[in-house]
């Protein structure tokens, strides 16, 4: 096939790995992550990568200016949760994706680090020594009401720091700050022994994190967030579970894929009285 000379060679065709710059992340940086984004099919808003940027830190790939790789490091006490690792796609399989793995990697310091490898991440969070625990399912569509089967309360911030006590206890993650900040645009919802916060992101709104003693209260959170997000979009990604997949079709929401959640470094925990039914994100677990 001949070039046609007619046309420049866009910027990122001419630019090899070597010649680009790895910088720190910055809201500056925002606009063009979010192109890559929306070029990979992903529907975050930028108010969503501001959301993932005010509890991480993270690395850009620029070239001659425009940001053709982003990866980001969330930072919850003890774990680090690895996410919105993208690369142009232009730039795909020469190296950049485990250029920018390398750097997020060493942003974790010694933290657990844990992600949601879609397809095309999944071998190369394999050579770098990461395993499978287990896979992520999104349900999404126009929510109908449901109908829960406890008593749910919208709450407040000032009952943040008790969920993320319950959120901690669940999962192992520090997450305070972050659940303030969805707290800021979200509704919470509460149960006697658990929670649920509907945010808006990508193309309306989601649930998640839900977090509850046991299956029936969190089916009960998830019925309430059908009904207040009824006629809208909403999305939920969870762990494998029949009853909430169940309840999540009766809302009206399609299964429409996943991931697989993988972990390195991956430390003990105690047995706790709480379980993550939904993530916050695929980015954040
Ligand atoms: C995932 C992604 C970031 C990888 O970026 P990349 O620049 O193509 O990755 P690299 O060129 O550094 O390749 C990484 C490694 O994976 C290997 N790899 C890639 N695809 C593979 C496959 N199908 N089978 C086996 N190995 C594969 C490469 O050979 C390379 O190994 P090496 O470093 O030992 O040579 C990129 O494909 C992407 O942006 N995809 C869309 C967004 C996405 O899904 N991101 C992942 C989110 S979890």
């Amino acid at each position: 096939m001949t070039a046609d000379v007619s046309r420049p060679p866009s910027p990122s065709t001419q630019t090899s790995p070597e010649t680009l710059s790895l910088v720190a992340f910055t809201a500056d940086h925002i606009s063009g992550a979010h192109r890559l984004s929306q070029a990979a099919g992903w529907p975050h808003r930028p108010q969503d990568w501001e959301l993932l940027l005010g509890t991480s830190v993270g690395v850009v790939a620029l070239s001659r200016g425009q940001v053709v790789g982003t990866a980001l490091c969330s930072l919850f006490g003890d774990v680090a949760a690895l996410n919105m690792i993208i690369v142009d796609e232009q730039m795909r399989g020469r190296g950049l994706g485990r250029r920018l793995m390398t750097e997020v990697i060493a942003l974790a310091q010694s933290r657990e680090m844990r992600l949601c490898a879609t397809t095309d991440g999944l071998p190369l969070y394999q050579k770098l020594g990461f395993v499978k625990t287990g896979t992520v399912m999104q349900f999404q569509g126009i929510a109908k009401a449901g109908t829960p089967a406890h008593r749910i309360e919208l709450g407040t911030a000032a009952d943040i720091a008790k969920l993320a006590q319950m959120d901690h206890d669940s999962n192992g993650m520090d997450r305070h700050g972050l659940l303030m900040q969805i707290a800021q645009d979200a509704r919470i919802l509460l149960a006697q022994n658990g929670f649920a916060l509907v945010r808006p992101f990508g193309r309306g709104y989601v649930v998640g994190p839900i977090v509850a003693s046991d299956c029936t209260v969190a089916l009960s959170l998830l019925a309430q967030a059908g009904t207040l997000c009824a006629g809208q979009f909403l999305r939920v990604d969870m762990a494998p579970n029949a009853a909430m997949e169940q309840q999540a079709v009766g809302l009206g929401l399609d299964y429409v894929g996943g991931g697989t959640t993988m972990v390195h470094s991956a430390r003990p925990r105690p047995v706790s009285a709480f379980t993550t039914y939904a993530i916050a994100a695929q980015a954040l677990g």
